[in-house]
């Protein structure tokens, strides 16, 4: 889950989460390696989106409204037990309630209620699709995943890849047959970490796949 939650109380002015969601896109932007420029205008997808602060910060700066979320956490009943990986809806709703009426409308629109391995658009319709810390429970599903999102859009960008799970990416891009692909990894985050016991040096990098030719 994401570590870095919106303003809490009741009473937030909206100005001091405009101020929060500015902050998450600065750190989106960083991690994986995009400016403003880089987004703006563009038609984008984020899988897993949580409490689609992505898209909720992009509207909000006015770098684009053409953002959707992908979330199918946001399925489940009220009350009823998430599915394993999924985040808990309440939790998601969390921000939608503090956003002013005219971004939470655009975020909603804007909102695809579905697995990113099987998503209900046509193909190519996105520029970027971005999928920050989205769980996978098998090599297959990791495959399908890849493939869904390199059907939906032209570069597909992943975070973060660490020593954990880059293996996985690597051999699930190997099984994909159907689709060349420009694979490219670049690190965007690097920082040495004080831990029980020393300093742990992290790295930490973004998956972009491109279709090749
Ligand atoms: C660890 S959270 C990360 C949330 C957010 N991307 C972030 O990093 O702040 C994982 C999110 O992926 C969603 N998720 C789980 N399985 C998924 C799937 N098969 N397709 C798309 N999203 C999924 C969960 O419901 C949850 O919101």
């Amino acid at each position: 889950m994401p570590e870095r939650f919106p303003p809490s109380t009741p009473e937030t002015p909206e100005n001091e989460t405009t101020r929060w969601l500015g902050e998450e896109l600065k750190h989106y932007e960083e991690i994986f390696s995009f400016s403003d420029e880089d987004l703006r205008s563009k038609r984008i997808l984020e899988i897993g989106a949580f409490d689609r602060r992505f898209a909720a910060a992009l509207v909000s700066a006015n770098v684009s409204t053409e953002v959707f979320s992908l979330e199918p956490a946001l399925a489940v009943e009220s009350g009823a037990e998430p599915k394993k990986g999924y985040a808990r809806k309440d939790i998601l709703m969390r921000l939608m309630d503090r956003l002013p009426e005219k971004i939470r409308d655009e975020v909603e629109k804007h909102t695809i209620v579905a697995e990113a391995e099987a998503i209900p658009v046509a193909d190519g319709i996105y520029d970027l699709v971005i999928g920050k810390s989205v769980p996978y429970s098998s090599h297959k599903q990791l495959a399908k995943r890849i493939i869904e999102l390199l059907r939906v859009g032209r570069d597909v960008r992943f975070y973060p890849i660490t020593s954990d799970n880059r293996g996985d990416y690597e051999s699930a891009i190997r099984t994909i047959k159907s689709t060349p692909v420009i694979i490219e990894y670049k690190t965007t985050t690097e920082d040495d970490m004080p831990m029980d016991g020393g300093i742990v040096h992290i790295k930490e990098d973004v998956l972009i796949l491109r279709k090749g030719s």
